[in-house]
């Protein structure tokens, strides 16, 4: 089994570069369908996780759209501090428009639901949500992911966008700590 090591922690190779790519199509294609002809529809990807994510979902969508980022801090090391502390960049209208939200992964959900509420405020026609990772375990939130790369076991990963204390996020795969994840 490929491990890795950052910092202080080993990690487990556990979903590879070619499932995630598979898993990022289905995405597109499912996506591609569901919002042909809609008015260029705007996607929001949420920096810094989401950055390898929405660079490969857009290139695979075939419609007229606009991308833009976000930016919002919840985290530290290994355990979400539950608070989201600041968005910055968003200076799109999205009255009217079909809003897709960019995820790297839904955990306890806290994330996406102030970024849907702060959204919603702004009047967009409809706003969809697309997460990479799922932690259906720990996901505490009500809103409906609409598009899931993969579910996942209530475990700390790491690659694809994903950090530990800042590294791995380069990894085209993605890995599992081994052992408990230290809160
Ligand atoms: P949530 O608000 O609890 O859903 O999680 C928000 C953020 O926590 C995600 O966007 C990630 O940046 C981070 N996060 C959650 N789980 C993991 C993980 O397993 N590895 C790395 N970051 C994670
Ligand atoms: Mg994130």
């Amino acid at each position: 089994m490929k491990t890795i090591t950052l910092k202080d922690k080993t990690f487990e190779l556990s979903y590879p570069s070619h499932q995630i790519q598979q898993d990022i199509a289905r995405i597109a294609n499912a996506i591609n369908q569901d919002l042909a002809g809609m008015p260029a529809p705007l996607f929001i990807g949420v920096l810094n996780g989401a950055c390898l994510f929405a660079a490969d979902l857009i290139r695979l969508i075939n419609f007229t759209c606009e991308i833009t980022f976000v930016k919002v801090s919840s985290y530290q090391g290994t355990a979400s501090t539950g608070e989201v502390t600041q968005l910055i960049g968003l200076n799109h209208v999205l009255s009217g428009r079909t809003v897709i939200l960019i995820e790297d992964i839904v955990d306890t959900g806290e994330t996406l639901a102030k970024l849907h509420k702060t959204f919603s405020a702004l009047n967009p026609y409809q706003i969809k949500v697309a997460t990479l990772l799922f932690k259906p375990n720990a996901y505490k939130g009500s809103l409906p992911v609409d598009y899931i790369g993969r579910s996942i076991p209530n475990e700390f990963i790491v690659g694809f966008g994903l950090d530990y204390d800042g590294l791995g996020r380069n990894l085209s795969d993605i890995y599992t700590l081994k052992g408990p994840s230290p809160k």
